[in-house]
């Protein structure tokens, strides 16, 4: 039986995955609300696919609780945030939710760090905590919210262990279900590994963001010169957007700044290029109602909460951090619309598109969820500022 700990958006469709492989899967949550959710059955956020899955693993025999349950087989998947200050990652709930493993799992049990965690952590923050005889093993998650179930089945892997046949055994539980290339290597190599791949996007982000602040100064179409330099065979640069955000690209990178600050140069910069994004769309937002005549910020409204299209995922949003920098001005914070959030998580939240709509004159286009771009003929009388590129009335305001 596999004890999945940690039943967020990585932990609870990689134990319904498992569970739904024929896999005896036990998911364990310290949050018991969310624990009742799952047991009501009802899934606790939205995903493409994650509804029928959940349908599967609860034939399947899946079963959810607060307790740990006593096994040979121990994933955590709990949050790594970082320090805002130090930037270094947070490791207090991977190391508490292994401390309390430690209570109750058997000699010889192998306990598989799934959370994202910056290079060398587990030999500083886990081995520490865990018994001699205990095996571990690192196996870092990649999938894309938005896209979570099919990247799930899809995705190469990587698996890091201190013994080469646990880490066979290990990958053998993760080929019940995947069905890409998996890896096996040592620890820190795998540590390593997922926090160099979010570095490489926020990076090449980052030049697409910079590209954008560069082309606004003259005058310049950013999204055409992309386009065309991308032609070029070896050439394939991002889109630039309002900022980054999530749980991963806008928080690893900050891992490898934290731990080696006179070496981490590129991605520090990298870093802060992406996190300023949320102001330059503000400052851009002053110049258009400045041209446009608009004086009253009643008329300018945010449209989408999430920090990508399709999905009810907040964390480090854009529009959140748009709205933060307004408050730290004393400003009133803009009116926001979008459809994934049913309840307030900002001051000027609408619930109706149509009032919201009603109520604006100037449309930001925060988010390109699929709701804006099937009802973009709505915003035909609008002055629009896309940050997304998804929206081609002439006249159209970008970054
Ligand atoms: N969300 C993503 O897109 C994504 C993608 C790849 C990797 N990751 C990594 O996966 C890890 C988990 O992220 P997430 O997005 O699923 O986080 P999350 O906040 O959605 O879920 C974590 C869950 O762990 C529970 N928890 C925390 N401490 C616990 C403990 N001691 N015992 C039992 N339950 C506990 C929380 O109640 C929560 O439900 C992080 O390290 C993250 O960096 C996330």
């Amino acid at each position: 039986m596999i004890n999945v700990i940690g039943l967020g958006y990585i932990g609870l469709p990689t134990a319904l995955m498992m569970a739904s492989h024929g896999v005896e899967v036990v998911g364990t949550d310290y949050n018991k609300e969310l624990v009742a959710t799952l047991n009501a059955g009802h899934t606790t956020f939205k995903e493409d696919g994650l509804d029928e899955l959940f349908a599967d693993a609860i034939k399947a025999g899946i079963k959810f609780t607060s307790e740990y349950q006593v096994t040979d087989t121990y994933i955590v998947s709990v949050p790594t945030p970082y320090d805002k200050f130090s930037k270094k990652v947070d490791t207090r709930y991977v190391v508490a939710a292994v401390k309390t493993i430690m209570d109750v799992c058997p000699r010889g049990a192998t306990v598989v760090i799934e959370s994202t965690v910056s290079p060398g952590t587990i030999d500083k923050y886990v081995r520490p905590v865990i018994g001699k005889d205990i095996n571990l093993v690192h196996a870092p998650e990649r999938i894309i919210p938005g896209n979570m179930v099919y990247e799930l089945l899809h995705n190469n892997r990587t698996i890091g262990a201190d013994d080469k046949d646990i880490g066979e055994k290990i990958k053998e539980l993760y080929a019940f279900f995947c069905r890409g290339e998996i890896v096996v290597t040592d620890i820190r190599t795998a540590e390593m590994t997922k926090v160099v791949e979010n570095t490489f996007r926020a990076v090449n982000i980052a030049f697409a963001n910079e590209l954008a602040k560069i082309c606004r100064h003259d005058n310049m179409d950013v999204y055409e010169i992309i386009k065309i330099c991308n032609m070029h065979p070896r050439v394939n640069i991002l889109q630039p957007g309002p900022g980054v955000g999530g749980h991963c690209i806008s928080v690893d990178p900050w891992f490898l700044v934290g731990d080696y600050p006179s070496l981490a140069k590129v991605i520090d910069e990298s870093m802060k290029t992406n996190d300023g994004m949320p102001d330059f769309v503000l400052n851009r937002i002053y110049e258009i109602m400045k041209e446009n005549k608009i004086t009253d910020f009643n008329r300018v409204g945010l449209y989408g909460l999430s920090y990508k299209e399709n999905v009810d995922d907040s964390r480090e949003s854009p529009t959140i951090q748009l709205i933060e920098s307004q408050e730290r001005h004393l400003a009133v914070p803009l009116k926001v619309y979008d459809p994934f959030f049913a309840n307030d998580l900002v001051p000027n939240q609408y619930h109706d598109f149509e009032k919201f709509l009603e109520d604006t004159d100037l449309v930001v286009i925060m988010v390109n969820h699929n709701q804006i771009k099937e009802n973009m003929d709505k915003l035909k009388d609008k002055i629009v500022f896309d940050t997304r590129n998804c929206c081609d009335f002439p006249g159209t305001y970008r970054l």
